[in-house]
């Protein structure tokens, strides 16, 4: 049934982004969802991830953003450069530690948004499954009724082997000043403002 966790905090991402930024990055961008809507808020975007057909899928869209068939462990990021980097349920697949060279790419004043995936259970999926339920069927109805639903290409997928506890603790130290926040359905939102005159 069509409820896809990481375009449920679409809105929540967007509403991080700094108030007069122009580049973006978006990190494993998949089909492309989320870089377009940077790219509809004005922004320059450059989106990148290592599967061809994702990447054919999202070029076939268009919307804006270059995209780039790209394994960022591998790719010399330009420094200082980007006023968002974005990583949506994408880093997960590569070492934690690559956030450090998401940090050296960001310009100062720039914003690092990782919605990103943990392992294990917590407290709260004693919630977060009951909610998916009743999302997933209002999703599928509202689809339904609308006649808009096309089943979409699913990106590459991989489990996550952190757990919330781990990635807090990464985090602080390898982007003191970060924020980890755990989210409902399966995910965080970690962020990270690289100070302006740094
Ligand atoms: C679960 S998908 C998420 C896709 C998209 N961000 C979204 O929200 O729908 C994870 C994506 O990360 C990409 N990925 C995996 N390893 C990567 C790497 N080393 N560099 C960049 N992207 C990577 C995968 O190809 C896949 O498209």
């Amino acid at each position: 049934m069509p409820f896809d966790h990481n375009d449920h905090y679409h809105r929540l991402l967007l509403r991080k982004l700094p108030p007069h930024g122009r580049t973006a990055l978006d990190i494993g961008c998949g089909t492309g969802r989320f870089a377009r809507r940077l790219a509809e808020r004005g922004y320059e975007v450059d989106a990148l991830d290592p599967s061809a057909e994702v990447i054919a899928e999202a070029e076939a869209v268009g919307g804006g953003p270059r995209y780039r068939q790209a394994d960022v462990t591998a790719l010399d990021l330009p420094e200082g450069h980007y006023d968002v980097i974005s990583c949506l349920a994408s880093l997960h697949h590569m070492p934690f530690d690559t956030v450090t060279r998401l940090r050296a790419a960001l310009a100062p004043g720039g914003t690092l948004l990782v919605l990103g995936c943990y392992a294990g259970m917590t407290s709260w999926d004693v919630v977060a499954s009951p909610a998916n339920a009743a999302a997933r069927v209002a999703v599928y109805a509202t689809e339904r009724l609308r006649g808009t639903h096309t089943p979409p290409l699913k990106p590459p997928v991989a489990p996550p082997d952190m757990r919330l506890p781990r990635i807090r603790a990464e985090a602080a130290r390898l982007l003191p000043g970060s924020r980890v926040r755990q989210l409902l359905f399966w995910r965080y939102l970690l962020t990270y403002h690289r100070p302006a005159g740094s």
